[in-house]
């Protein structure tokens, strides 16, 4: 006879009941509220068993029908208007910060002098100071600290750094990195948050240059100075708080950045929120002595490499869909190579996160610390400089 039913039995609940928990609070339910929200929830079910289960314990914002609304849908318990109440909260082991950029570092302090560990979005700080004042805290308090890097886990990108690390592509010569949007060509897309220097900081440079400056020390090693420049193309945009009045836009549409690396190797960096027809690309190319490696955000499972090694009959760019259990994360993922997409970047870095607070492991080098997040802001605020004054500006060391 079949068995039509299976019930779990008792011991099995019990064991279930008290696996490790590990209590999340979010600041902000929008955006990145939601990716990292959506990553706490999968964490568990793919990466089993997981170092310790995230209990959705609160969440932030200051507007009281949305922030209750996310809580329902995302599946918080509270939700709090101020996050010092979310930061006092007992419950809370983990505040994870996906708040516009000028608050990251008051509540990211605050929570390291509560003894809680950090998430902190990038860019880490509006200017380095701020961004050291953040290390500084957490390092004093002994908690973990992460800066949101998401890209140092995707698996190509792993692959890209194993292959640098063994040698594949020699000694590396050349870095070039573009990541280009189209979202704000419209003139009268409003002043949001993002276009105010008061709140970001800047524009493109720390929005989406932040990830490949980031990418950059990851993959081939620490800046040593920049020569930048900006551009605002539209001054004025419509104010969301009453379109008929216009605001001023004080941040860059567009940065481009020459920049020097400490070993010897050079390269480019730039980032655009006007570029017609590109939604979300990134592309990172790397030249080394011996070949060269290519990776395209929009096509995040695979890596193009090339080889001088290579018979000479044969050499070519070979494209490797990055996708089997050989590479990082896929054990957990699905059977055969199949693909997985952006959102994976962040369940990824929640793992890594928990794993290290758990079993007291570091963050560095894999995951990017408070220390990555500041090293990532010297060289924002040193191409912001370079951009104003025209010249060469070196990076402390
Ligand atoms: N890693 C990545 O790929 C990635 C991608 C996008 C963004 N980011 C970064 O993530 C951060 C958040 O960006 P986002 O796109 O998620 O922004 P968003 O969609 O505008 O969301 C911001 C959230 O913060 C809340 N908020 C703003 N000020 C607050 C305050 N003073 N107190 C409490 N809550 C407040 C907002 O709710 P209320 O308005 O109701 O307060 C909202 O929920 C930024 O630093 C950004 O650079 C990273």
């Amino acid at each position: 006879m079949s068995k039509k039913v299976g019930f779990i039995r008792m011991g099995e609940v019990e064991a279930a009941r008290e696996e490790r928990e590990i209590g999340v609070g979010l600041l902000g339910y929008a955006f990145m509220g939601k990716a990292h929200t959506n990553a706490y929830i999968k964490m568990p079910i793919f990466f089993y068993p997981p170092p310790a289960k995230p209990k959705l314990v609160a969440i932030c914002g200051r507007t009281e029908k949305a922030v209750s609304e996310a809580a329902r849908r995302y599946g918080y318990e509270k939700y709090y208007l101020d996050w010092r109440e979310l930061i006092k909260d007992g419950e809370v082991e983990l505040v994870d910060n996906c708040l516009p950029n000028n608050m990251h570092a008051p509540p990211s302090i605050a929570a390291a002098e509560a003894g809680k560990h950090i998430l902190c979005e990038k860019p880490l700080a509006m200017n380095a100071k701020e961004a050291e004042e953040m290390y500084r805290a957490a390092e004093k308090a002994g908690v973990k600290h992460m800066t949101g890097f998401n890209y140092r886990f995707i698996p190509a990108i792993r692959l890209a750094k194993k292959l640098i690390d063994e040698g594949y592509i020699g000694k590396i010569l050349q870095y070039r990195a573009v990541y280009l949007q189209e979202w704000i060509m419209d003139p009268n897309f409003p002043l949001v948050w993002r276009l105010r220097k008061s709140v970001a900081a800047s524009g493109a440079l720390g929005d989406l240059g932040a990830h490949i400056i980031d990418l950059a020390r990851f993959l081939v090693g620490d800046i040593s100075s920049v020569c930048g420049m900006t551009e605002t193309f539209i001054k004025e945009r419509p104010l969301p708080e009453d379109p008929t009045k216009k605001g001023k836009v004080d941040v860059d549409d567009v940065f481009i950045a020459l920049i020097r690396f400490k070993n010897g190797a050079v390269g480019s960096v730039e980032a655009s929120r006007f570029c017609a027809g590109r939604k979300n690309y990134q592309r990172v190319e790397i030249h080394g002595t011996e070949g060269s490696i290519v990776f395209n955000l929009e096509r995040l499972n695979e890596l193009n490499v090339y080889s001088r090694r290579d018979p000479e009959d044969r050499m070519g760019f070979r494209n490797i869909l990055v996708t089997e259990t050989v590479h990082p994360f896929f054990e957990y993922w699905w059977p055969h190579g199949h693909i997985i997409g952006w959102e994976h970047t962040f369940i990824h870095e929640v793992h890594h996160l928990i794993d290290c607070i758990v079993n007291d492991k570091p963050v560095a080098p894999m995951g990017a610390t408070f220390y990555d997040g500041l090293k990532c802001q010297e060289i924002l605020d040193a191409i912001l400089k370079s951009s104003e004054e025209g010249r060469w500006v070196s990076i402390p060391s």
